[in-house]
């Protein structure tokens, strides 16, 4: 899906307080029609008019799949982020219209597992609620650990719980409860595959073990949008566009592109899916490459660019947009 793929008008319908700092929204079409169906593992691109700010956030579905009639997602307040989070904390109410894009899901379920490892932190619950509802209508095997910070903080641990019993396992940090990682990956069976989607930090030490303990990289799935980074204000130029754009303190270069009028493709703005991949041109200065899909060796070229989180500071970037 790109930019250009038909978006949705949609009315708030219900927003409920889950946590002090997580609120839950549901959507319906705005033209009462249904909605396109999803996978578990799926997300949308929310967007936001905030004044003359257009903001655009991923948020992962996180209702049941089957269900056309609305979408469900969670939202966690980040005080110290870019706005958009404020924004649907702030100013969305039941009645609000929004305009979200169709679901694009980069974090599928893998059908062939013989089980379905799944591990969550905080807020990276979300992608598993659809999974889950999904795996369970299919009688498939899982197992979910949920860490968070205590009980009280720790979204929709009740019902988790109360739906799925002894397949779900809560780790409460105030309790000095960890994820027993080690031990977890050494007693699957073959044939599991294990997802892992929360902070950048227990994701990257997850993912680490499992290397370590020698399982394939086939079967690791695990989900990470980055917000994008802030910092100095720059200038990128535009070379099929012939434009010249100035990228604000807290703007993401692709924001400043569409704010420009010019046409870019995304599909997660969060620096994993690759669709917004841009060549450079040339390049007087650094390129901070903030996202998680160029390898190494391509990062180190300068050769490409991620503009949905990536920045610049120099004298002149030059990019074939
Ligand atoms: S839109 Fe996915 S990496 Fe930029």
């Amino acid at each position: 899906m790109s930019a250009v793929a038909p978006k949705i008008r949609v009315t708030t319908t219900e927003v409920v307080d889950v946590t002090p700092m997580i609120k839950r929204f549901r959507f319906a079409a705005a033209d009462g029609s249904p909605l396109p169906p999803f996978s578990g593992g799926a997300h949308v691109i929310v967007e936001m008019r905030d004044g003359e700010t257009l903001r655009r956030n991923p948020y992962s579905l996180m209702s049941p799949p089957g269900q056309t009639s609305s979408y469900t997602i969670s939202v966690r307040r980040d005080d110290a982020g870019r706005g958009g989070s404020l924004f649907m904390h702030r100013q969305v109410r039941p009645g609000t219209e929004l305009t979200i894009n169709q679901p694009v899901n980069l974090f599928p379920i893998d059908w062939r597992a013989r089980k379905h490892l799944l591990i969550a932190g905080g807020i990276g619950i979300t992608p598993f609620l659809a999974q889950i509802d999904q795996l369970a209508a299919e009688g498939a095997p899982f197992e979910l650990h949920y860490a968070v910070r205590s009980r009280e903080q720790g979204a929709y641990v009740d019902d988790l719980e109360r739906r799925y019993g002894p397949r779900v396992h809560v780790h409460c940090d105030d309790r000095g409860e960890r994820v027993p990682v080690d031990a977890l990956l050494a007693e699957q069976p073959l044939g599991t595959q294990l997802y892992v989607c929360g902070p950048s930090g227990m994701m990257e030490w997850v993912l680490a073990t499992a290397r370590a303990a020698g399982w394939p990289e086939q079967s690791l799935h695990h989900e990470r949008f980055l917000a994008p980074a802030s910092g100095k204000p720059y200038t990128v130029s535009l070379a099929v566009s012939k434009r010249t754009i100035r990228v604000t303190e807290h703007q993401s270069m692709l924001d400043a592109i569409e704010a420009a009028g010019v046409q870019a493709p995304y599909m997660c703005r969060g620096g994993a899916c690759g669709e917004c991949e841009t060549r450079v041109l040339s390049c007087d200065g650094t390129i901070l490459h903030n996202d998680v899909f160029l390898t190494p060796q391509e990062k180190a070229s300068g050769e490409k660019i991620m503009p949905c989180v990536s920045r610049f500071e120099g004298r002149s970037l030059v990019l074939q947009r």
